[in-house]
Parts: C-alpha cells; structure tokens; sequence
C-alpha cells in the first residue's frame, strides 16, 4: 500500500512523493529525484536525520551514537532506515537545495600546494579553476578525495568558503601510516590531478539567529575555518561567536594565526584552546572541553551550536548539554572517524 509523504526543508520549501509498502523513506526519496544527504546507510552516521513531524513509522536500525533516547522521544529518524507506515510528513533542517539532483558532482583539480601546519596536521591546497563552473558548496560541508595512484577514497571538510578561483583547502591530520597521510608525506607533488565528489553532507552553518559556540575537535577545525572565513567576510554574524578548539597536545594546535585574525574580523569573536595532555610548558587550558564550558555563561541566554571531531568528543559535549538546566537552541554536529589506513 502506498503512503503519501511531505519533506519539508529549513527554506520553507515542501516536497510530495509516494512511498511505497516496506519502502525505506530514503530509497523513495532517491527513486523520486530527492537526494536526501547520505554518508553510512546504515544507521550509523546520522547524515539522513530528520524529524517526523505526522504519521507513524518504523525504524530498522538506529546505532545509539546516532540518535539518543531522546532524540527517539523527539521523533527523530535517520532516513535511511524509516519505513513509513501512513501519510506521513516530515522535517529536514537543511535547504532543500541540498537534496537537487545535481547535489554533488565529479570535480578534477590539481594539488598546488601541502603546507604542513603542525607535526600532526597538513593543509592540502587545491586548485579547480580548470573547471568552467564555480564550484558551489556550504561552508562545513565535505568532500571525498581520491588518493592518486589508488582507489582509497577520504572524506575532508573544506577549510575554506567558497570562491570564484575555486582555490580549496583541506585540513588533514598525518596519521603515522594512513593512505592519504603516505600520499602527502611521500608521493605527493604540485601539479598531481585528485578527482574528488563533493559538495556531501547536511554539516553547514544555518542561518545564525543567536550565539554560536562551535566545538572542534582535532581536524574538526576544518569545518569551522570554512564557516569562519564566511562569517568574516561578511563582517560578523549579529552574534557573538566562540570556537572551543581542543588537541592532544599544544604542538597539535594549528591555524592559530588565522583564528587569531577572525578576532579582528568578528565583532564578539573568542577562542579557548583546550589541551587534553601536555607536558608543564602549557598554561592554557586542560582537559577536555565540557570541563571548560562555563554553565553560567552558556545558561545566560539560548545558542545554536555546531560539533564537529571525534565521535568520543561529540558524545562528551552531547552529555554535559543534556546535563544542563537551561534549554540551549539548536546543536548539529559531524562525527569523524579518522581512518587508520
Ligand atoms: S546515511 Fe548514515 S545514518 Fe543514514
């Protein structure tokens, strides 16, 4: 039996398509030219979440990293295992743009330079300008690389906003043997073409209507240097905005020049460097980051804010904001499993 469905998206815009009996709502979405953000497939990830807004449904397999019992109390779904069960409607907090057939596309660039800003952290700077098109993606979004000379795929947040140069950064960590981490260490010259897909993924800054605190952990930074970049250019947000950065070690910190400089280009911005261990050298801040967050300040008025590190990282922050008394706004986050091979 079929069953109506309505995705409504944060631009206000609503799309109708049928599902069919036993339908997962992600395979209908797709087999009706709706390509709803997807990463995993399988429940783990959280790229699909949305919200059932009306109508019932089942789910198949939710991993708890996912979605909490209380996001389930919330009636969030991943939309990759839901299968409808009546006319039903349902909420994504992303723009519908996002789910356009040409949502992500095959891009050739060429590697113009590896800066190596920490012993553990390379940015990869790369060129498209040899495409015609600009290339168009939102600030925290992804894109999955090809390592040159194999077929291993690795997928970096853009480290830098869009441009008509289409000049992009990634941020990379140097893992002791890693496929890209070889690569770059051994292999890679200026001039190497890397085919990569993008734009990928529902992590982007939304429309900024409160505070932001945004949580980076490791080579999350990545994410919020592109977020940055597009705060900065348009000379703030109407909103004061706090980066929590946190590393193993002070040496790990990187790009500190650069967020530095958003101080001067943000009005309201501020930075607190988190180390989790370190030798005595360090006099800055240490732990992990929820240690550091100031409940009295963060309770003072609502915010919106943006994850994005490790899964173990994600989950700590998720657990000290359920701990709070105060209803904090709206929090999207990306979890990164940094490969080991
Ligand atoms: S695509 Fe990963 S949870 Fe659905």
């Amino acid at each position: 039996m079929n069953h109506k469905v309505a995705l409504n998206f944060a631009d206000g815009k609503t799309l109708f398509f049928p599902v069919q009996g036993n339908e997962l709502l992600l395979d209908a979405a797709l087999r009706n030219g709706i390509n709803i953000p997807l990463d995993c497939r399988e429940g783990v990830c959280a790229t699909c979440m949305g919200r059932c807004e009306s109508g019932s449904y089942a789910m198949d397999y939710v991993d708890e990293e996912a979605l909490s019992p209380r996001d389930l109390q919330q009636r969030k779904i991943l939309a990759c295992q839901t299968r409808v069960k009546s006319d039903a409607s349902f909420y994504f907090d992303f723009d519908s743009s996002l789910c356009s057939a040409a949502q992500s596309s095959d891009v050739q660039a060429v590697v113009s330079a590896v800066e190596q800003v920490s012993p553990s952290t390379a940015i990869l700077h790369l060129d498209a300008s040899a495409d015609p098109r600009q290339l168009d993606f939102l600030p925290g979004q992804y894109a999955r690389l090809q390592i040159p000379g194999s077929d291993a795929r690795r997928s970096y947040s853009f480290a830098n906003r869009p441009n008509e140069q289409n000049a992009l950064q990634f941020l990379i960590r140097l893992l002791p043997d890693g496929a890209m981490s070889n690569y770059l260490r051994d292999r890679c010259q200026v001039g190497d073409t890397i085919r990569f897909e993008a734009p990928l993924g529902a992590f982007y800054l939304r429309h900024v209507e409160k505070p932001l605190v945004l949580v980076a952990g490791g080579t999350g930074l990545s994410a919020f240097l592109g977020m940055l970049d597009d705060i900065a250019e348009r000379g703030g947000c109407g909103h004061p905005v706090h980066l929590y950065y946190g590393v193993r070690q002070a040496a790990d910190l990187c790009e500190l020049a650069r967020i530095e400089g958003y101080a001067e280009r943000i009005p309201g911005f501020r930075f607190t460097p988190v180390i989790s261990d370190d030798g005595p050298q360090w006099t800055g801040k240490r732990g992990f980051i929820p240690e550091h967050f100031d409940a009295t300040d963060l309770g003072e008025q609502p915010f919106d804010m943006y994850l994005c590190g490790p899964p173990p990282m994600v989950e700590s922050v998720k657990s000290w904001l359920d701990a709070q008394p105060f209803d904090h706004g709206r929090l999207y986050f990306e979890k990164f499993t940094e490969s080991n091979s």
